[in-house]
């Protein structure tokens, strides 16, 4: 899968993509994360991206210009699937739709910024708008990371068995059971006797129990949709 990122602050990037399992994915191959600098592609002598609202008082807006050319030079080179604009006023982000976007084969995420973008952008060339949470962030960026950090840990060969998508919390709508580590008891602080039966049946049945009971105190709204 390949995924490319337009921005104005690239640097703001460059961790969160650089690290652990989604920078072994790109090592491996597996996932291909482009980060473009939207000031790359102004037409303006100062490389502006952004420019005043034609509604008075309403703050600068990302014009369309730099963003137009940003895509149509990458569209130039291959086809794309979707064209997200991150932005609080899009849809919620959710693991279906992380599950949805790994299934696809090229990208492009644009950061929203500023008092957002010059509609026309989102009329002509948005193909999906995606909001990461209800509260405001400075900008599209780390929505942008967030995605792309839940879409590559779904691709083919990116986790090992162990560490398989399919048990993640959400995947079924039920939380992951407590886990615990040695020693098995720290400070008068045991790990649950049932862990250390040796039992595998009777520990899968304990973790599903688990699972549920977690759910229906700290998620009774994602119990709702498991149970129903
Ligand atoms: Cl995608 N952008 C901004 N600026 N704030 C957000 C968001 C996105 N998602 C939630 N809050």
């Amino acid at each position: 899968m390949r995924i490319d990122i337009i921005t104005i602050l690239p640097e703001m990037l460059e961790s969160p993509l650089n690290h652990s399992i989604v920078k072994r994915a790109r090592e491996k191959g597996l996932a291909e994360i482009h980060v473009h600098s939207l000031r790359d592609f102004s037409s303006d002598k100062h490389r502006r991206v952004d420019d005043y609202s034609f509604s008075k008082g309403a703050g600068m807006v990302m014009a369309i210009q730099p963003i137009e050319k940003a895509i149509e030079t990458l569209k130039k080179e291959r086809d794309y699937d979707e064209i997200i604009f991150t932005t609080p006023d899009g849809k919620l982000f959710d693991q279906k739709e992380a599950n949805t976007l790994s299934l696809k084969k090229n990208i492009i995420i644009l950061c929203g910024h500023y008092k957002g973008v010059d509609q026309r952008v989102r009329d002509h060339f948005i193909t999906k708008e995606i909001s990461i949470g209800d509260y405001v962030l400075t900008g599209g960026e780390l929505a942008a990371a967030v995605i792309t950090d839940s879409v590559v840990r779904l691709l083919p060969g990116v986790l090992s068995d162990e560490t398989s998508a399919l048990t993640d919390s959400f995947q079924d709508y039920l939380l992951s059971p407590p886990v615990y580590t040695r020693p098995a008891e720290y400070k008068g602080m045991k790990v649950p006797e049932i862990l250390l039966s040796g039992n595998d049946k009777l520990i899968d049945d304990w973790k599903h129990q688990q699972s549920i009971e977690r759910t229906k105190k700290l998620r009774p709204d994602l119990y709702k949709k498991y149970s129903g």
